[in-house]
């Protein structure tokens, strides 16, 4: 696949995992190896991958994001910026976008392996934006290219951070430390039915590349406006 394809293609995969075939531990190697050549702030390669398979450990993560994703992700609405809206197009592709969420939280009882992707050496709270951008920007990098990497290899992905809502419950359960390694996403990784993805709807080019400073003309986003209440941030 050309590069241009991975990166078009490389969608949030929730209705297409296919459970049935086993996800081989050295494609997972093959993985992370090129996604440590990602960048990192002061070259300290902070990215952790908790790959789990064990199927007791893999259940009790899974059942963690079902019960965020059952009992408190309304109340996250706000807070990531998804909020309803008017617009009779948008507010379908909110639904398919929740269908594919249902189906998702399924599938994570039914893979093979998830994979918990943390940030080694810091936790994120109360720490200042200069900070967390640079600590989070050494390993997201490495989390998409991992992402990547597992398209080109036929592999699917979806970025989640909905269980973040108890990580302490997961970092227990995996015997991550949590005072010192921050958990930033969870991921599925198993093989895709059919391999064939196209890219997906996105704002224009001309809405979001600002010249020669900020146009305060441009479509933004829902403004972010509160944090999560219920369903606990630790
Ligand atoms: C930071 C971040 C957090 C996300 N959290 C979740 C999540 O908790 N659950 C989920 O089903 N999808 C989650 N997603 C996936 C997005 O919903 C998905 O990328 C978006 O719907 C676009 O889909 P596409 O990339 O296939 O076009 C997350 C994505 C990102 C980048």
């Amino acid at each position: 696949m050309h590069v241009d394809e991975v990166l078009a293609t490389t969608r949030a995969v929730r209705r297409r995992l296919d459970a049935t075939r086993a996800v081989p531990a050295g494609l997972i190697r093959e993985c992370v190896e090129l996604a440590l050549q990602a960048p990192a702030g002061s070259n300290v390669a902070r990215a952790r991958f908790v790959v789990v398979r064990d199927p007791a450990l893999r259940a009790a993560v899974a059942d963690v994001y079902s019960d965020v994703y059952r009992n408190s992700y309304a109340d996250s609405a706000g807070y990531i910026g998804r909020v309803p809206t008017p617009d009779a197009a948008a507010a379908e592709v909110q639904q398919r976008t929740s269908r594919s969420a249902d189906a998702l939280e399924r599938a994570l009882h039914e893979v093979d392996t998830i994979v918990i992707a943390c940030l080694d050496g810091a936790r994120l709270d109360g720490v200042p934006a200069f900070a967390s951008a640079s600590l989070l920007g050494g390993v997201l990098p490495a989390v998409w290219s991992f992402m990547l990497a597992a398209r080109a290899r036929g592999l699917g992905t979806c970025w989640t951070t909905m269980h973040l809502a108890r990580e302490r419950e997961v970092a227990d359960l995996l015997g991550i430390p949590f005072d010192s390694v921050q958990q930033v996403c969870l991921t599925p990784v198993a093989h895709t039915r059919g391999t064939g993805f196209r890219a997906a709807s996105r704002p224009a080019v001309d809405e979001v590349v600002h010249w020669n400073g900020w146009d305060a003309d441009r479509p933004r986003p829902p403004a972010v406006t509160g944090l999560i209440t219920r369903g606990g941030v630790h």
